[in-house]
Protein backbone atom coordinates (compact mmCIF):
# COMPACT_ATOMS: atom_id res chain seq x y z
CA UNK A 1 0.00 0.00 0.00
CA UNK A 2 1.04 3.54 -0.69
CA UNK A 3 1.39 5.88 2.22
CA UNK A 4 -1.48 8.57 2.03
CA UNK A 5 0.96 11.54 0.77
CA UNK A 6 2.27 9.16 -2.06
CA UNK A 7 -1.25 8.10 -3.18
CA UNK A 8 -2.38 11.61 -4.73
CA UNK A 9 1.67 11.80 -6.72
CA UNK A 10 1.55 11.89 -10.39
CA UNK A 11 3.38 8.99 -11.80
CA UNK A 12 4.77 10.84 -13.99
CA UNK A 13 6.92 14.13 -14.17
CA UNK A 14 4.80 16.08 -16.50
CA UNK A 15 1.58 14.10 -16.24
CA UNK A 16 -1.63 15.79 -14.22
CA UNK A 17 -2.45 16.00 -10.94
CA UNK A 18 -4.93 12.79 -9.86
CA UNK A 19 -8.54 13.96 -9.14
CA UNK A 20 -9.41 13.58 -5.46
CA UNK A 21 -13.09 13.70 -6.42
CA UNK A 22 -14.63 12.53 -9.31
CA UNK A 23 -15.53 15.23 -11.67
CA UNK A 24 -19.62 15.16 -11.13
CA UNK A 25 -21.14 13.67 -14.31
CA UNK A 26 -23.89 12.26 -15.68
CA UNK A 27 -23.61 8.48 -16.32
CA UNK A 28 -27.03 6.63 -16.88
CA UNK A 29 -26.13 4.67 -19.43
CA UNK A 30 -22.89 4.02 -21.27
CA UNK A 31 -23.56 3.19 -24.63
CA UNK A 32 -21.72 0.90 -26.71
CA UNK A 33 -20.42 1.50 -30.69
CA UNK A 34 -18.59 -0.53 -32.31
CA UNK A 35 -16.04 1.97 -34.27
CA UNK A 36 -14.99 0.08 -36.89
CA UNK A 37 -18.42 0.19 -38.54
CA UNK A 38 -18.89 3.11 -40.53
CA UNK A 39 -22.39 3.12 -40.52
CA UNK A 40 -22.49 3.29 -36.51
CA UNK A 41 -19.72 5.75 -36.62
CA UNK A 42 -22.11 7.95 -38.58
CA UNK A 43 -24.50 8.25 -35.98
CA UNK A 44 -22.44 9.45 -32.94
CA UNK A 45 -23.11 13.09 -33.84
CA UNK A 46 -27.17 11.83 -32.93
CA UNK A 47 -26.12 9.59 -29.86
CA UNK A 48 -23.95 12.51 -28.23
CA UNK A 49 -27.35 14.23 -27.17
CA UNK A 50 -29.10 11.53 -26.12
CA UNK A 51 -26.70 9.58 -24.36
CA UNK A 52 -24.46 10.18 -21.51
CA UNK A 53 -21.89 8.32 -22.33
CA UNK A 54 -20.57 7.06 -25.88
CA UNK A 55 -18.27 4.30 -25.62
CA UNK A 56 -15.85 3.19 -28.61
CA UNK A 57 -15.92 -0.91 -28.13
CA UNK A 58 -12.61 -2.67 -29.15
CA UNK A 59 -12.68 -5.69 -27.23
CA UNK A 60 -15.37 -8.82 -27.31
CA UNK A 61 -17.86 -8.71 -30.15
CA UNK A 62 -15.13 -6.90 -32.18
CA UNK A 63 -13.49 -9.68 -34.55
CA UNK A 64 -10.21 -10.34 -34.14
CA UNK A 65 -9.46 -9.21 -37.81
CA UNK A 66 -11.19 -5.81 -36.75
CA UNK A 67 -9.17 -4.74 -34.24
CA UNK A 68 -7.10 -2.15 -35.80
CA UNK A 69 -10.14 -0.74 -37.80
CA UNK A 70 -11.89 -0.67 -34.54
CA UNK A 71 -8.92 1.27 -33.01
CA UNK A 72 -8.64 3.78 -35.75
CA UNK A 73 -12.11 4.02 -35.92
CA UNK A 74 -12.40 5.46 -32.45
CA UNK A 75 -9.84 7.35 -33.05
CA UNK A 76 -11.57 8.83 -36.05
CA UNK A 77 -14.77 9.17 -34.31
CA UNK A 78 -13.04 11.00 -31.65
CA UNK A 79 -11.18 13.72 -33.48
CA UNK A 80 -14.81 14.23 -35.32
CA UNK A 81 -17.00 14.97 -32.96
CA UNK A 82 -17.78 17.30 -30.15
CA UNK A 83 -19.05 15.71 -27.17
CA UNK A 84 -19.39 18.82 -24.70
CA UNK A 85 -20.82 17.02 -21.80
CA UNK A 86 -21.25 13.64 -22.92
CA UNK A 87 -18.62 11.65 -21.79
CA UNK A 88 -16.16 9.60 -23.91
CA UNK A 89 -14.74 6.71 -23.12
CA UNK A 90 -13.54 3.53 -25.11
CA UNK A 91 -13.29 -0.35 -24.34
CA UNK A 92 -9.79 -1.61 -24.93
CA UNK A 93 -8.92 -5.18 -25.42
CA UNK A 94 -7.61 -6.99 -22.25
CA UNK A 95 -3.99 -7.09 -20.33
CA UNK A 96 -2.89 -10.24 -22.02
CA UNK A 97 -3.90 -9.79 -25.68
CA UNK A 98 -1.98 -9.07 -28.13
CA UNK A 99 -3.55 -5.33 -28.59
CA UNK A 100 -3.33 -3.84 -25.64
CA UNK A 101 -0.47 -1.60 -25.56
CA UNK A 102 -0.82 -0.16 -28.85
CA UNK A 103 -4.77 0.76 -27.88
CA UNK A 104 -3.62 2.58 -25.37
CA UNK A 105 -0.54 3.82 -26.79
CA UNK A 106 -2.20 5.49 -29.68
CA UNK A 107 -5.36 6.26 -28.55
CA UNK A 108 -4.50 8.55 -25.72
CA UNK A 109 -1.37 9.76 -28.35
CA UNK A 110 -3.80 11.10 -30.56
CA UNK A 111 -7.03 12.18 -28.68
CA UNK A 112 -6.09 11.76 -25.37
CA UNK A 113 -6.85 15.16 -24.20
CA UNK A 114 -10.58 14.29 -25.44
CA UNK A 115 -10.69 11.07 -23.45
CA UNK A 116 -12.64 10.56 -20.33
CA UNK A 117 -11.91 6.91 -18.96
CA UNK A 118 -10.43 3.55 -20.18
CA UNK A 119 -12.70 0.66 -19.49
CA UNK A 120 -10.57 -2.21 -19.03
CA UNK A 121 -11.84 -5.96 -18.94
CA UNK A 122 -11.18 -8.93 -16.95
CA UNK A 123 -9.88 -7.41 -14.10
CA UNK A 124 -8.24 -9.46 -11.76
CA UNK A 125 -6.05 -7.68 -8.70
CA UNK A 126 -4.92 -4.20 -8.13
CA UNK A 127 -1.60 -5.19 -10.01
CA UNK A 128 -3.86 -4.51 -13.12
CA UNK A 129 -4.90 -1.24 -12.31
CA UNK A 130 -1.28 -0.32 -10.89
CA UNK A 131 -0.10 -1.01 -14.79
CA UNK A 132 -2.61 1.25 -16.61
CA UNK A 133 -2.16 3.88 -14.18
CA UNK A 134 1.82 4.03 -14.72
CA UNK A 135 1.28 3.53 -18.26
CA UNK A 136 -1.19 6.38 -18.72
CA UNK A 137 0.99 8.91 -16.68
CA UNK A 138 3.75 8.48 -18.56
CA UNK A 139 1.63 9.18 -21.87
CA UNK A 140 -0.44 11.82 -20.35
CA UNK A 141 3.45 13.47 -19.71
CA UNK A 142 4.66 12.31 -23.21
CA UNK A 143 1.58 14.21 -25.00
CA UNK A 144 0.85 17.45 -22.41
CA UNK A 145 -2.64 16.08 -21.46
CA UNK A 146 -3.99 18.41 -18.95
CA UNK A 147 -7.13 15.99 -17.51
CA UNK A 148 -6.22 12.82 -15.84
CA UNK A 149 -7.81 9.30 -17.89
CA UNK A 150 -9.91 7.53 -15.49
CA UNK A 151 -10.28 3.60 -15.26
CA UNK A 152 -13.46 1.60 -15.26
CA UNK A 153 -12.79 -1.74 -14.29
CA UNK A 154 -15.27 -4.83 -15.49
CA UNK A 155 -15.69 -7.10 -12.63
CA UNK A 156 -16.40 -10.38 -14.41
CA UNK A 157 -13.89 -13.24 -12.77
CA UNK A 158 -13.56 -14.89 -10.03
CA UNK A 159 -10.30 -13.99 -9.24
CA UNK A 160 -11.61 -10.27 -9.50
CA UNK A 161 -14.64 -10.61 -7.21
CA UNK A 162 -12.51 -12.24 -4.55
CA UNK A 163 -10.51 -8.97 -5.08
CA UNK A 164 -12.54 -6.26 -5.70
CA UNK A 165 -12.21 -4.42 -2.43
CA UNK A 166 -8.60 -3.65 -3.65
CA UNK A 167 -9.31 -3.01 -7.38
CA UNK A 168 -11.56 -0.41 -5.91
CA UNK A 169 -9.16 1.54 -4.32
CA UNK A 170 -6.07 0.93 -6.78
CA UNK A 171 -5.81 4.31 -7.70
CA UNK A 172 -7.41 7.99 -7.20
CA UNK A 173 -7.64 7.01 -11.09
CA UNK A 174 -10.15 4.61 -10.70
CA UNK A 175 -13.77 6.33 -11.90
CA UNK A 176 -15.65 2.78 -11.17
CA UNK A 177 -16.85 -0.92 -11.89
CA UNK A 178 -19.03 -2.56 -14.06
CA UNK A 179 -20.48 -6.00 -13.12
CA UNK A 180 -19.37 -8.21 -16.38
CA UNK A 181 -22.26 -11.25 -16.42
CA UNK A 182 -21.16 -12.87 -18.82
CA UNK A 183 -17.40 -13.45 -18.78
CA UNK A 184 -18.18 -13.82 -14.84
CA UNK A 185 -20.42 -16.65 -15.76
CA UNK A 186 -17.76 -18.33 -17.53
CA UNK A 187 -15.35 -17.75 -15.06
CA UNK A 188 -17.01 -18.82 -12.36
CA UNK A 189 -18.33 -22.30 -14.46
CA UNK A 190 -21.95 -20.90 -13.62
CA UNK A 191 -24.22 -22.89 -15.82
CA UNK A 192 -25.40 -19.87 -17.61
CA UNK A 193 -25.31 -18.97 -21.75
CA UNK A 194 -27.58 -15.74 -20.61
CA UNK A 195 -25.93 -11.92 -20.62
CA UNK A 196 -27.46 -11.31 -17.27
CA UNK A 197 -30.98 -11.44 -16.43
CA UNK A 198 -32.52 -13.95 -14.41
CA UNK A 199 -32.51 -17.97 -15.02
CA UNK A 200 -35.69 -20.03 -14.52
CA UNK A 201 -34.16 -22.76 -13.22
CA UNK A 202 -32.32 -20.38 -9.72
CA UNK A 203 -35.49 -20.51 -7.52
CA UNK A 204 -36.60 -21.49 -3.98
CA UNK A 205 -39.46 -23.90 -4.48
CA UNK A 206 -42.35 -22.95 -1.90
CA UNK A 207 -43.16 -26.09 0.96
CA UNK A 208 -45.15 -28.77 0.73
CA UNK A 209 -48.27 -28.34 1.02
CA UNK A 210 -50.57 -31.39 0.70
CA UNK A 211 -51.12 -31.98 -2.79
CA UNK A 212 -51.47 -28.52 -3.65
CA UNK A 213 -49.19 -27.45 -6.40
CA UNK A 214 -45.77 -25.81 -5.39
CA UNK A 215 -44.90 -22.21 -6.95
CA UNK A 216 -41.12 -21.72 -7.43
CA UNK A 217 -39.47 -18.20 -6.76
CA UNK A 218 -37.09 -16.98 -9.13
CA UNK A 219 -33.87 -15.79 -7.25
CA UNK A 220 -31.19 -13.33 -8.09
CA UNK A 221 -28.52 -14.65 -9.63
CA UNK A 222 -26.57 -11.11 -9.74
CA UNK A 223 -27.72 -10.11 -6.18
CA UNK A 224 -24.54 -11.44 -4.14
CA UNK A 225 -21.67 -9.74 -6.96
CA UNK A 226 -23.67 -6.68 -7.34
CA UNK A 227 -23.87 -6.16 -3.51
CA UNK A 228 -20.18 -6.54 -2.82
CA UNK A 229 -19.56 -4.18 -5.92
CA UNK A 230 -21.58 -1.83 -4.87
CA UNK A 231 -19.80 -1.86 -1.32
CA UNK A 232 -16.32 -1.91 -2.59
CA UNK A 233 -17.36 1.21 -4.81
CA UNK A 234 -19.32 3.42 -2.82
CA UNK A 235 -16.77 3.05 0.17
CA UNK A 236 -14.43 3.78 -1.94
CA UNK A 237 -15.88 6.94 -3.08
CA UNK A 238 -15.93 5.04 -6.95
CA UNK A 239 -19.26 4.24 -8.88
CA UNK A 240 -21.24 1.17 -9.68
CA UNK A 241 -22.63 0.27 -12.63
CA UNK A 242 -24.66 -2.83 -14.08
CA UNK A 243 -23.15 -3.96 -17.66
CA UNK A 244 -24.65 -5.58 -20.76
CA UNK A 245 -28.35 -6.95 -20.80
CA UNK A 246 -28.56 -9.30 -24.39
CA UNK A 247 -31.65 -10.44 -25.22
CA UNK A 248 -32.79 -6.98 -26.32
CA UNK A 249 -36.26 -8.61 -27.27
CA UNK A 250 -37.17 -8.86 -23.59
CA UNK A 251 -37.37 -5.09 -22.56
CA UNK A 252 -39.96 -5.38 -19.24
CA UNK A 253 -36.31 -8.04 -17.97
CA UNK A 254 -33.49 -5.47 -19.11
CA UNK A 255 -36.01 -2.68 -17.38
CA UNK A 256 -36.25 -5.34 -13.95
CA UNK A 257 -32.37 -5.94 -13.90
CA UNK A 258 -31.21 -2.22 -14.67
CA UNK A 259 -33.73 -1.45 -11.76
CA UNK A 260 -32.34 -3.60 -9.32
CA UNK A 261 -28.70 -2.68 -9.89
CA UNK A 262 -30.49 1.03 -9.34
CA UNK A 263 -32.47 0.09 -6.01
CA UNK A 264 -29.02 -1.80 -4.90
CA UNK A 265 -27.17 1.71 -5.04
CA UNK A 266 -25.77 1.23 -9.25
CA UNK A 267 -25.41 4.82 -11.14
CA UNK A 268 -25.93 3.55 -14.47
CA UNK A 269 -26.12 0.16 -17.33
CA UNK A 270 -24.41 -0.77 -20.17
CA UNK A 271 -27.08 0.19 -23.43
CA UNK A 272 -25.97 -2.15 -26.36
CA UNK A 273 -28.73 -1.24 -28.17
CA UNK A 274 -31.05 1.68 -28.75
CA UNK A 275 -34.29 0.70 -26.48
CA UNK A 276 -31.83 0.17 -23.72
CA UNK A 277 -31.21 4.00 -23.72
CA UNK A 278 -34.75 4.81 -22.99
CA UNK A 279 -34.69 2.14 -20.29
CA UNK A 280 -31.60 3.37 -18.50
CA UNK A 281 -33.10 6.82 -18.52
CA UNK A 282 -36.70 6.08 -16.96
CA UNK A 283 -34.23 3.85 -14.35
CA UNK A 284 -31.36 5.80 -13.76
CA UNK A 285 -33.01 9.36 -13.32
CA UNK A 286 -33.94 11.23 -9.97
CA UNK A 287 -37.59 10.48 -9.66
CA UNK A 288 -39.16 13.98 -9.37
CA UNK A 289 -40.51 13.75 -6.03
CA UNK A 290 -37.11 13.59 -4.66
CA UNK A 291 -36.04 15.96 -6.40
CA UNK A 292 -38.92 18.48 -5.25
CA UNK A 293 -38.14 17.46 -1.37
CA UNK A 294 -34.53 17.62 -2.02
CA UNK A 295 -34.72 20.91 -2.96
CA UNK A 296 -36.92 21.79 -0.21
CA UNK A 297 -34.19 21.06 2.01
CA UNK A 298 -31.48 22.82 0.13
CA UNK A 299 -33.87 26.17 0.56
CA UNK A 300 -34.43 25.63 4.45
CA UNK A 301 -30.78 25.38 4.34
CA UNK A 302 -29.05 28.28 2.53
CA UNK A 303 -25.51 27.64 3.98
CA UNK A 304 -25.95 23.53 4.56
CA UNK A 305 -25.26 23.71 8.42
CA UNK A 306 -27.86 23.60 11.13
CA UNK A 307 -30.84 21.49 11.85
CA UNK A 308 -34.31 21.99 10.41
CA UNK A 309 -37.43 19.95 10.30
CA UNK A 310 -39.11 19.09 6.68
CA UNK A 311 -42.59 17.39 6.91
CA UNK A 312 -41.61 15.72 10.09
CA UNK A 313 -38.42 14.81 9.25
CA UNK A 314 -35.26 16.17 10.75
CA UNK A 315 -32.29 17.63 8.73
CA UNK A 316 -28.94 18.25 9.17
CA UNK A 317 -25.71 18.87 7.35
CA UNK A 318 -25.52 14.92 6.19
CA UNK A 319 -28.99 14.57 4.81
CA UNK A 320 -28.28 18.31 2.88
CA UNK A 321 -25.31 17.19 1.15
CA UNK A 322 -27.57 13.90 0.11
CA UNK A 323 -29.74 16.69 -1.13
CA UNK A 324 -27.21 18.26 -3.11
CA UNK A 325 -26.03 14.88 -4.93
CA UNK A 326 -29.65 14.73 -5.80
CA UNK A 327 -30.96 18.19 -7.21
CA UNK A 328 -27.22 18.41 -8.79
CA UNK A 329 -27.78 14.94 -10.67
CA UNK A 330 -31.59 16.71 -11.30
CA UNK A 331 -29.63 19.93 -13.21
CA UNK A 332 -27.78 17.40 -15.34
CA UNK A 333 -30.22 15.29 -16.43
CA UNK A 334 -32.65 18.81 -16.83
CA UNK A 335 -29.57 20.30 -19.06
CA UNK A 336 -29.31 16.86 -20.95
CA UNK A 337 -32.98 15.79 -21.33
CA UNK A 338 -34.88 19.36 -20.93
CA UNK A 339 -38.48 17.57 -21.21
CA UNK A 340 -37.74 15.21 -18.21
CA UNK A 341 -36.13 18.00 -16.53
CA UNK A 342 -39.39 19.88 -16.70
CA UNK A 343 -41.05 17.72 -14.16
CA UNK A 344 -38.45 18.86 -11.80
CA UNK A 345 -38.97 22.22 -11.81
CA UNK A 346 -35.76 23.63 -11.68
C1 LIG B 1 -19.22 -8.00 -20.27
O1 LIG B 1 -18.16 -7.72 -20.76
C2 LIG B 1 -19.57 -9.30 -19.85
O2 LIG B 1 -18.70 -10.19 -20.01
O3 LIG B 1 -20.69 -9.49 -19.35
MG1 LIG C 1 -16.86 -9.39 -20.83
Amino acid sequence: MKTPRAFFKPLAIGAPEPYRELPVRLERMIHFVPPHVEKMRAKVPDLVKSVDVVLGNLEDAIPADKKIEARQGFIAMAKENDFGDTGLWTRVNCLNSPWLLDDIVEIVGAVGDKLDVVMLPKVEGPWDIHYLDQLLAQLEARHGIAKPILIHAILETAEGVKNVDSIATASPRMHGMSLGPADLAASRGMKTTRVGGGHPDYAVLADKAGEAPRTAFQQDLWHYTVARMVDACMSAGIKPFYGPFGDFSDLEACEAQFRNAFLMGCLGAWSLHPTQIDIAKRVFSPDAGEVAFAKKILEAMPDGTGAVMIDGKMQDDATWKQAKVIVDLARLVAKKDPERGAAYGL
